[in-house]
């Protein structure tokens, strides 16, 4: 099935816009009913448009039959939600996503050498432009743990000079890179205090027109943190990238914010907070209904306080 036969679009419009106009398209990354749902609560309140991502693990999970069913099913207004691949690690992968009808797909070839990356990039964006679908690739590894298929235990910046070469060879439509980010709840100590605007601000001159993309950006807030914690969680020296360094990466192009964690954990510390203070419930809905409403509200804040993309559909 085509993507727009379910009133999806690619990220060619939006992504124009929010490199003109100095805001992020939110990408939320989402695994089940709930969290679908919290997410298009906050796109439909805040008028953002909204990367719907979707890992492979979290595809295989959901099931995806299930998934385009309730994709095809969600109401959205026109021109405000992609549907994306993140973290492809494979052509056959990235094909079935667009065969499926994902509006966008990410091809992580981060881990392969330069020209693997470049060839596989090439065969990926070739196959989705015939359909229109836009194609996000990636140069530079995160430190951290990308997902059960790319590790890496050292960040390995992107560098300018091959990120331009990178972009000239494969035509890709945005490009993924690392200047000091991980996945995570756990961002490297160094990391922490500043990521590398000087490496920013590098392939920005050098490749202006393209919109880059920021993994690993959660801000791990601390009140999800201590409520987990609170309510007999064990989590520790748990680290997110501050708001305001992904508001300054912004104003240098980052047009795509990719977030996981955040939702994660506000989903996690409220159903630990709920399920200890309700002990006499029974319905997995009021647990699930107070979750959605935390990661709605998570959602909404990141977008008005840091994306700045509320209105912009
Ligand atoms: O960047 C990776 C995402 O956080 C997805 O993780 O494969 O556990 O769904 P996952
Ligand atoms: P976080 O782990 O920082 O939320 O990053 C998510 C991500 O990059 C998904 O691709
Ligand atoms: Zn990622």
């Amino acid at each position: 099935m085509h993507y727009q036969n379910f009133g999806l679009v690619n990220t060619t419009n939006i992504f124009k816009k929010a490199l003109s106009g100095g805001y992020a398209i939110p990408a939320f990354n989402f695994y089940n009913l709930e969290t679908l749902q919290a997410i298009l609560q906050a796109a439909t309140i805040t008028q953002s448009p909204i990367i719907l991502a979707v890992s492979e693990s979290a595809l295989k999970y959901m099931d995806e039959n299930i998934l385009i069913g309730m994709i095809a099913g969600a109401k959205y207004k026109k021109g405000q939600i992609v549907l994306h691949l993140d973290h492809g690690h494979s052509f056959e992968s990235c094909k079935h996503a667009i065969d499926l009808g994902f509006s966008s797909v990410m091809f992580d070839g981060s881990a392969l050498p330069l020209h693997k990356n470049i060839s596989i990039s090439k065969k990926i964006i070739n196959y989705a432009h015939k359909f229109n679908v836009s194609v996000e690739t990636e140069l530079g590894v995160l430190s951290g743990i990308e997902d059960k298929n790319t590790k890496s235990k050292q960040s390995e910046y992107t560098d300018p000079e091959t990120a331009k070469y990178f972009v000239k060879e494969t035509g890709t439509d945005s490009l993924a890179i690392a200047i000091g980010t991980s996945h995570g709840i756990h961002k490297l100590k160094t990391n922490y205090d500043n990521l590398r605007f000087d490496i920013l601000e590098q392939i920005v001159k050098l490749i202006p027109n393209i919109p880059l993309v920021l993994h690993g950006a959660s801000t791990v807030p601390s009140q999800f943190v201590n409520t987990i914690n609170k309510f007999g969680g064990k989590i520790s020296h748990a680290k997110g990238i501050p708001a305001q360094q992904i508001r300054k990466a912004i104003k240098f192009h980052i047009t795509k914010v990719n977030i996981d964690s955040d939702l994660r954990l506000a989903f996690m510390s409220s159903l630990r907070a709920q399920l200890s203070k309700n002990n006499n419930i029974t319905d997995p809905r009021f647990f699930l209904t107070e979750a959605k409403n935390t990661i709605t509200k998570l959602c909404i804040s990141e977008i008005q306080n840091i994306m700045g993309s509320g209105n912009k559909i």
